[in-house]
């Protein structure tokens, strides 16, 4: 397990990157190409539907391949790694929140937090012990045994974000983690990746809510597959 960088410093960057899909006859510029460095802390990425900010996210995790440029995480370049490799490195680097929380109906809340654990292959007392703290940490000690089914859409998100945290992860990837919640729950939720962006991991928050955007530390705007940075 690697531990957060110090705040300023840059694990997360892009160069030239884009990213064109085949459309019917044509094609569509999903990303036109983009240079940037992500600073540790709270990146939002804001922009209307279609404007490129899931391509974007997507590349930055290695879930898709871009047509030109490249993603460095610390020194390694995500793209030049086999499947398995890139698999292995985002276990190792990346933690993930989706708008749909996306945990395993089956295990309870504690398991869903253990897994990415168990796959790192931490032994069980160690992860049971560190599961629990996430849980506590997100407020949700008590619903430790739960199911998904048995939890609110509010605290189903928060049990994912623990997840996400399990394996202390130095890039945190959201794509509209709020958009399923009522406002009240959505910021419990932003609080604590606003908290995670302040303890030095890089941050990178799809978001609509113009709130939200304030928040953060910088502000990436997409429109038509183009990127602009807002200082
Ligand atoms: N896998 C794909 N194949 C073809 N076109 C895609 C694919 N993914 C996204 N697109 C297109 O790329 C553009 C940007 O999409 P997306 O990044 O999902 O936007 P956003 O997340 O901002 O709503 C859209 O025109 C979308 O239709
Ligand atoms: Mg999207």
């Amino acid at each position: 397990m690697t531990g957060p960088l110090p705040n300023g410093t840059s694990f997360l960057q892009v160069e030239d990157l884009s990213r064109i899909y085949p459309s019917g006859e044509g094609i569509v510029t999903a990303l036109s190409p983009f240079t940037h460095r992500f600073p540790a802390g709270l990146t939002a990425v804001v922009g209307p539907s279609g404007s490129g900010k899931s391509t974007l996210l997507n590349l930055l995790a290695g879930f898709d391949r871009p047509t030109t440029g490249r993603v460095l995480a610390g020194d390694t370049d995500l793209h030049r790694l086999s499947e398995a490799g890139r698999a292995d490195f985002r276990l190792a680097n990346y933690g993930f929140v989706f708008q749909n929380h996306n945990l395993v109906t089956i295990l309870t809340a504690l398991e869903n937090v253990e897994f990415p654990l168990t796959l790192a292959g931490l032994p069980r007392r160690e992860r049971r012990e560190r599961a629990l703290a996430l849980l506590e940490e997100v407020g949700l000690g008590a619903r430790a045994s739960h199911l998904p089914a048995q939890l609110s859409g509010g605290e189903a998100q928060r049990v994912a974000i623990a997840r996400a945290l399990a394996h202390n992860p130095r890039v945190l990837l959201a794509d509209e983690p709020t958009g399923n919640l009522d406002s009240h729950t959505g910021e419990r939720v932003l609080a604590l990746l606003t908290a995670q962006a302040r303890e030095g991991r890089t941050v990178v928050l799809i978001t609509h809510d113009r709130e939200v955007a304030a928040l953060a530390d910088h502000t990436l705007r997409v429109r038509d597959g183009v990127v602009t940075v807002e200082e």
